[in-house]
């Protein structure tokens, strides 16, 4: 697809990067949906993908940009490791394709900046992999806090905790592949779900820290100790902090505290995130959400009775092809819009900028995008 904006009727998919997440969750998840044609599949690994193409009768390129050129692509899918998504994704929406990239969004605010600009030139859909917004506890958290349930919001504590889970792949151990550790890898998640139930509220500066406390930890690996093989080799060198926790200042006296490890000398995994208001609090934790509140001078602990009806991936995925065939510049609400993942990686830049510097970084958005969040 070159130009213009008229919906496709059968929407022609191809990926970039075609390891777990596609194998395991876009790909089946996308095949179910009646209009859309698997296509195409690049990747630099052939024998990796091998048993993939054969089930999904895929054409095969090692060089993505000659399957964007050959393939009248209608859409494609990045999920390559990070440092890739945005020169990927660009070339695709220059090239007429709608896009939904993997998260972390971008590795760089300025990259960022550069896909929504390209959506918006090419007037294509760009949307970010940020499944947890099509958790209905997600959902149900930002019912409550747009209704008022909560009141005045005025601090956030978010943690994305690993005891032992150092990815073993070189793409997340290396900084020229992820931009970094666990806050780019896993914190993303958390404080995009997050800005979504808070409904995005402005950053202006973090302090952040970041920690390396076992890059030499073999045991500290997420597959330790079963032999792997070199491309997963849970001796592959790390150059990436395993921690990472940042201070996050909103406009109208909110606070953030975020915190990601992949690995530490704790008693349980955690994932969590606790948002305090004047009336009332919301707990996320693991995908079941607890409403904290009062009633009648009584401290009251309410859950949902209606769970998860169908898996977040599916969804997301299915948000992204019902943007395209209705012939939308954006993905429906839950999804995450170009603009919205943009801020997650402005607030993570400004982590790792001030754990370099040592200060309090301002975060600084530029204003077309501003004027897009309505602030
Ligand atoms: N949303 C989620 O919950 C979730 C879960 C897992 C991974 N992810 C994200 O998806 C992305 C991929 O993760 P994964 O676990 O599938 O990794 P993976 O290592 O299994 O797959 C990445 C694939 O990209 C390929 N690749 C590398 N360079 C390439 C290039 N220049 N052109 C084409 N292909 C290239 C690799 O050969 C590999 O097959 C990452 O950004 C990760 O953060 C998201």
């Amino acid at each position: 697809m070159s130009s213009g904006s008229v919906a496709p009727q059968v929407v022609r998919v191809g990926f970039v990067g075609c390891g777990g997440i596609v194998q395991g969750a876009h790909a089946p998840n996308l095949a179910q949906i009646p209009n859309v044609k698997l296509a195409a599949c690049a990747d630099v690994d052939k024998a990796r993908v091998a048993e993939f193409l054969e089930k999904f009768k895929l054409n095969f390129y090692t060089d993505y940009k000659e399957m964007l050129a050959k393939e009248a692509l209608d859409a494609v899918v990045i999920a390559t490791p990070n440092a890739l998504h945005a020169p990927v994704a660009i070339d695709a929406l220059e090239n007429g394709a709608h896009v939904l990239t993997e998260k972390p969004m971008a590795i760089s605010l300025d990259e960022a900046v550069r896909m929504v600009e390209a959506a918006r030139r090419r007037q294509r859909v760009l949307m970010v992999g940020h499944h947890m917004r099509f958790e209905r506890s997600v959902q149900v958290g930002r019912k409550f806090i747009t209704n008022g349930r909560l009141g005045k919001i005025y601090h956030i504590r978010a943690l994305h905790l690993r005891r032992r889970g150092i990815p073993s792949t070189v793409t997340f151990l290396q900084r020229k592949y992820s931009g970094g550790g666990p806050m780019w890898d896993i914190g993303v998640h958390t404080i995009d779900a997050t800005m979504f139930m808070t409904n995005f509220p402005k950053p202006v500066s973090v302090v952040g820290k970041v920690y390396s406390a076992f890059p030499d930890k073999a045991y500290m690996r997420m597959n330790y100790p079963v032999p792997m093989t070199s491309q997963f080799a849970y001796t592959a060198p790390m150059d990436v902090e395993d921690f990472a926790m940042g201070l996050v200042k909103f406009e109208g006296d909110l606070t953030m505290y975020i915190e990601a490890t992949w690995a530490t000398y704790i008693k349980e995994d955690r994932h969590e995130v606790a948002i305090m208001g004047t009336e009332g609090g919301i707990h996320y934790e693991g995908g079941s959400l607890s409403y904290i509140h009062s009633v009648d001078e009584e401290f009251i602990t309410s859950t949902p009775l209606i769970g998860q009806q169908q898996s977040a991936y599916a969804q997301e995925d299915r948000a992204f092809i019902d943007a395209i065939t209705k012939g939308a510049s954006k993905a429906p609400y839950p999804a995450c819009t170009g603009e919205q993942g943009l801020l997650d990686v402005a607030i993570i830049e400004a982590i790792y900028k001030s754990a370099e510097s040592g200060r309090e970084e301002r975060i600084s958005i530029p204003q077309s995008i501003l004027d897009s969040m309505g602030w």
